[in-house]
This record gives C-alpha cells, sequence and structure tokens, in this order.
C-alpha cells in the first residue's frame, strides 16, 4: 500500500492537531479508538501539501505555521520541520464577517489550485476551511473532482450530503466522505451515546438541549447568525434523528470566552419519563479540546479513504461519512455506524 498523502486546505486549529497528532501517535497507541486501521498506523499518513489565506501562516513551513496565530492548540509534541510550505489560496468567503477581525488575509497572490495539485500527484484534499464558507468549499470540492483527489469536507458546508456533489464524485470514481466532522468524544457523539443509553433502557426523552462554550476561532465565527444557525441545523438534525418526533431539541455553540483557548464545555440537558410516567432529569457538563478531539476521528477517516481509494471505490463513502460526520448521506445510530465502519474496513461493506 502506498504512502497515505493528504492536501490540507485551512491550517487552523484542527490541521494543527492532526500533525501533532501523527507525531504522537507515531510510537504511542493510547488514546485512540483504532492505532492500526486495515494495516495502516497514524504514521503513514503524511501532508505532502497544505492552502490558508493568512498571512501569519502562508510562506511558513507546516510545523511552524500550525503553532501561529490565532490558532490555539497548544504544542503537546515535537513536530520537526516538515518541508511542506503553506501556500496561499483564493481568499473566496473564506474571511467574510466577524472572520476579516480574526484572519490576516495575505495579500501576495493566490496560487493556481489546480496546477498546485496536479504537481503533488494525487492523493487526498482534507477541507478544514471555517463554518460558513460554502462557495470556497465548493471551489475545492471542484477542485479536487478535476484534479482526481478524494474530498474530505469536515466543515457543515453541504456536499457529501448533497446529491448533486454525491453524484459528480461517484460519476468520476473518486472517494468523497463528509459533512461536519463528528470528534473522537465531542459534544453531539456524546449527546448521542447518552440518549441512546436511556433510550434503550426504555426512557422517552421530552425535551434537550446542549450548548457549549469555548475560545477557538471556529467559536468566534459561529457568533455570528448564519454560521451558528448552520451549525445548530447540523448538530440539531443528529440529535433529532434518535428522539420522538415530538420532542424539543436545541444544540450548537452558545458563546465565545477567549480564555479558553481550545478548550470546550458543553453543557447538556435532558428530560425524560420512565416507568408510570415518573420524571428524570439529567445535567452533564463535559470538558474537552477541540483539536485534539477533531484529530482524534480524523486519523481513522483519512486511512479509511485510503483504503477505498486502493480498492477503488469512489462516490460517498456511507459507512465512513455515518461513523465520522454529523450529517452524512445515511444516517445511524452510533453503534451501527462503528459496526459499518468495521465491516467497510474488513472489506464486507463496499462503501
Ligand atoms: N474538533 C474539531 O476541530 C472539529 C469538529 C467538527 C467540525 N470541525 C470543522 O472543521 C473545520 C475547521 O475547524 P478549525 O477549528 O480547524 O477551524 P479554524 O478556524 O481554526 O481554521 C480554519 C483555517 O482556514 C483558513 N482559511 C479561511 N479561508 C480560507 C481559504 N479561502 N482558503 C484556505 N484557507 C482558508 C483560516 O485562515 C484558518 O487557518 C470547521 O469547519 C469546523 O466546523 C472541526
Amino acid at each position: 500500500m502506498q504512502g497515505t498523502k493528504v492536501v490540507v486546505v485551512g491550517v487552523g486549529n484542527c490541521c494543527s492537531a492532526l500533525v501533532q497528532s501523527i507525531m504522537y501517535h507515531s510510537k504511542n497507541p493510547k488514546g485512540l479508538i483504532n492505532y492500526e486501521l486495515g494495516g495502516l498506523k497514524p504514521s503513514d499518513i503524511e501532508i505532502v501539501g497544505a492552502i490558508d489565506i493568512d498571512s501569519r501562516k502562508v510562506g511558513k513551513d507546516l510545523s511552524e505555521a500550525i503553532f501561529a496565530d490565532p490558532n490555539v492548540v497548544p504544542k503537546l509534541t515535537e513536530v520537526p520541520f516538515t518541508g511542506v510550505k503553506v501556500v496561499k489560496g483564493p481568499v473566496l468567503d473564506g474571511a467574510e464577517g466577524v472572520l476579516s477581525d480574526v484572519i490576516k488575509v495575505d495579500d501576495s497572490q493566490p496560487v493556481d489550485v489546480s496546477a498546485y495539485l496536479n504537481e503533488l500527484g494525487g492523493g487526498m484534499l482534507l477541507c478544514l476551511l471555517p463554518t460558513g464558507c460554502q462557495r470556497a468549499v465548493e471551489f475545492y470540492a471542484d477542485a479536487a473532482l478535476k484534479s482526481g483527489y478524494a474530498f474530505l469536507n469536515c466543515t457543515p458546508a453541504k456536499i457529501a450530503s448533497d446529491n448533486r456533489w454525491a453524484e459528480a464524485f461517484e460519476d468520476k470514481g473518486i472517494p468523497l466522505v463528509g459533512d461536519d466532522l463528528m470528534s473522537q468524544m465531542g459534544g453531539t457523539v456524546f449527546h448521542m451515546g447518552v440518549l441512546d443509553f436511556l433510550t434503550r433502557r426504555g426512557v422517552v426523552v421530552t425535551k434537550t438541549y446542549q450548548l457549549d462554550i469555548s475560545g477557538t476561532v471556529e467559536a468566534f465565527g459561529v457568533l455570528e447568525d448564519f454560521r451558528r444557525e448552520e451549525k445548530r441545523k447540523v448538530k440539531s438534525d443528529a440529535i433529532r434523528q434518535m428522539l420522538p418526533p415530538e420532542s424539543s431539541v436545541a444544540t450548537g455553540t452558545s458563546d465565545y470566552v477567549g480564555f479558553m483557548k481550545d478548550c470546550r464545555t458543553g453543557y447538556f440537558y435532558i428530560e425524560g419519563k420512565n416507568c408510570l410516567g415518573s420524571d428524570i432529569t439529567i445535567d452533564i457538563y463535559l470538558r474537552t479540546h477541540d483539536g485534539p478531539n477533531g484529530a482524534g476521528i480524523l486519523l481513522d477517516v483519512i486511512r479509511a479513504v485510503k483504503i477505498a481509494s486502493d480498492r477503488g471505490v469512489g462516490g460517498p463513502l456511507t459507512s465512513v461519512c455515518a461513523y465520522g460526520f454529523k450529517n452524512p448521506p445515511i444516517r445511524s445510530s452510533i453503534n451501527e455506524s462503528a459496526e459499518w465502519f468495521r465491516a467497510f474496513i474488513k472489506g464486507e461493506r463496499k462503501r
């Protein structure tokens, strides 16, 4: 099996954690869902290209750019010089609204993205653009299609869940996964897990919310109404599908608190009824780190996409999407999607 070559678009917090996790977990298997997956280890993942628009990142080696402002994921492991220089991409809608306060757009000319991808010789394009840049995400999905790169959409923009994009990737036999990454132990997967447990024990959940606070650029951007709505819709839909239609559901980032940096606190409230219609109320808080949480699942998703590419399987990888994303083309429960993912890796499910 050849190396797993990845080009990253968006050298933000999630990218920082991904680069660090590849280094850290080259020797340390603890803390991952899967250390070895289909014969691949995290150290088999190679970041071969990186695109951003921020002047503090463009032109720098990836090992330096991942620690540049406004990224807040701390240095958790040493990252040696990578030899991958961050290039400037087209800005499109990547720094609109409040994001223009935190992203310093580099004034150099953008690269010709297709030529850049062709020069790198193929692999997969990992889209880690901010929430709310539909145009930029579509631009990169199109570039992936034209250059034969698998496309991994970690943003809430609709790509894998949009039939037109799904068919375009299927027609060309190119793998596609998305939309909106579901972290290794983030708010959505945790909430789904608790609700699943309650439902299995016969509890009828009537009301639930998950509200969270973080100090990342992502949390800052989501203060803006259109981004907040996009993110809330994806998160609420993921939770709503697990509950009776009459249940009340609210989820999403509620505030940005700078000093929290990469830390995220999620507050969960659940109200339900069990035997004899008696009340059950649950209040939980979960404190995690956004970047590592995203990297933890990406290590699996990237290797699964590589396995699909090697098997010549294109189009939306529905098992991988259900396992690793909040808005997949086909939804499933946590347990079933984990089972689909396992079967896909073993070759028992095509996609
Ligand atoms: N745990 C997680 O990290 C997690 C979980 C779920 C979803 N996601 C999604 O992943 C995406 C990335 O998250 P993040 O926390 O790393 O975001 P971030 O804001 O830290 O990073 C985004 C990066 O994209 C760059 N950018 C903006 N416009 C660009 C353009 N046109 N071309 C190239 N680069 C551009 C920014 O300069 C920045 O470096 C978001 O859409 C988020 O919703 C992340």
